[in-house]
């Protein structure tokens, strides 16, 4: 019976444990969570979502404070077309949170930098150029481009000297969404150097419609395999969602998979940014609380908790100080759903929205619990505590887990 710790992942030179924590946005993947990953060997990833906020916690800088300030004389203003984020801004946090992770690895593993295209942060285009060479400019092993098709995302970065160097790999659900990507990139003559095919039962955001469960991950994972050969390509394949044990990895790593990629497992540990009492909803999640909905303004189906307190919420947009969803035209579903209520309810003090979430403000507070489809597993894979709160874990013991279980088997915790 084989084990993860059979296989390994080889790229470049480098040989790695093929276990790849995902990127989990606004810093529910920290930097702890990942260098825990890359200090064991495999491959963790830090998330650039909402990166000034992120910085201003970790490093206790105030670009959120300043932003706002810059402009309040607009807060009242349903349009929020000139809001714009100040670039040298956007590179100094950037450079911060990715810079000092990267000063703090230890170990042969990487880490990486998830970069969802969907926040457009009212300039795509510029916004996301700063995004990735700043990563670059810091020092990161690699970049994993999420949630969007990141189509130009290659050209933005085609003329840095890194360009090469680092790992670039992209998160697809389709082969006809790499297909797509590869036709666009073909300029650059360079292939990403790892794929990540994300299934339908993964957590955050679904690159599939509301009929996400007729879709199967290693069904997926075989037509993208069957393209790659035919066309001679040689791209290591990254399976995720939904893979629970260590002998889920190994059943796609048979079937030739080069890694897996998991996270959920992980938002019950100590190294994971969520709260503590957040952790314990995940623990105690039903599978009947588990859902995936259509609230948030990306336009992508998300999977969460039906009791996270952002759905239904109705809080005021915050643009001034966030904005990371605002378009290049400054408009975001949420400002539109939430103008809706207020003039549909003159002079409620609060209103509630229930079509659209204010996704900045909410993930910011920790308020919307995306979890990946299996978190109602979770509960078996700890303790219960005298006091009827389960054992947090830590990132080590679950990725030993993953790398050295068979049969289906779970360690629990000491
Ligand atoms: C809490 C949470 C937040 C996530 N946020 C992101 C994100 O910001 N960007 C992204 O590309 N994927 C995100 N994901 C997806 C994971 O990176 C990963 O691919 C997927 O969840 C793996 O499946 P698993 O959770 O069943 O192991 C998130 C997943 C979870 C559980």
């Amino acid at each position: 019976m084989k084990r993860v710790d059979d296989f390994r992942l080889k790229l470049g030179r480098k040989e790695l444990v093929p276990i790849v924590i995902g990127g989990m946005g606004v810093d529910i993947s920290t930097a702890s969570l990942a260098l825990e990953a890359a200090r064991l060997g495999g491959i963790g990833h830090i998330s650039d979502a909402m990166v000034n906020t992120v910085t201003d916690r970790r490093f206790d800088t105030k670009y959120v404070k300043e932003k706002l300030k810059q402009y309040k004389f607009n807060v009242a203003n349903p349009d929020k077309s000139v809001v714009q984020f100040d670039l040298g801004q956007l590179e100094e946090a950037t450079k911060l949170h990715v810079g000092k992770t990267m000063e703090a690895k230890r170990g042969e593993g990487l880490i990486f930098v998830n970069c969802m295209e969907k926040l457009t942060m009212n300039a795509p285009k510029e916004t996301l150029r700063v995004r990735l060479r700043a990563a670059l400019d810091a020092g990161v092993d690699g970049i994993t481009l999420a949630a969007g098709l990141h189509l130009g995302s290659f050209a933005l970065i085609e003329d840095h000297p890194r360009f090469r160097d680092a790992k670039l790999g992209i998160i697809v659900s389709s082969l006809r969404a790499l297909q797509l990507f590869l036709r666009k990139t073909a300029r650059s003559n360079r292939l990403p150097d790892y794929v990540v095919v994300e299934g339908p039962l993964a957590g955050g955001h679904l690159g599939f419609g509301m009929d996400w469960s007729e879709y199967d991950l290693a069904t997926i994972v075989a037509e993208i395999r069957q393209y790659l050969d035919a066309e001679g390509l040689a791209i290591p394949l990254i399976p995720a969602g939904g893979i629970f044990t260590g002998s889920d990895a190994v059943s796609f790593l048979e079937n030739g998979a080069a890694a897996v990629q998991v996270a959920t497992r992980f938002t019950v540990t100590n190294e994971c940014g969520l709260p503590e009492d957040v952790k314990q909803e995940y623990f105690k999640a039903t599978e009947d609380r588990i859902e995936v909905n259509q609230i948030s303004p990306t336009g992508y189906p998300m999977r969460m908790l039906s009791n996270s307190p952002a759905i239904g919420d109705g809080i005021r947009p915050n643009c001034e100080a966030y904005g990371y969803l605002l378009d290049a035209n400054g408009h975001c579903s949420y400002v539109t759903s939430y103008n809706r209520e207020v003039a549909a309810h003159p002079g409620a003090k609060r209103v509630s929205v229930v079509d659209k979430t204010c996704l900045c403000t909410q993930m910011r507070n920790f308020d919307l619990w995306t979890c990946g489809h299996y978190t109602y597993r979770l509960k078996d894979t700890t303790r219960k505590l005298e006091d009827g709160s389960y054992q947090m874990l830590t990132a080590e013991h679950v990725f030993r887990d993953y790398q050295f279980s068979a049969d289906n088997r779970i360690a629990l915790p000491e």
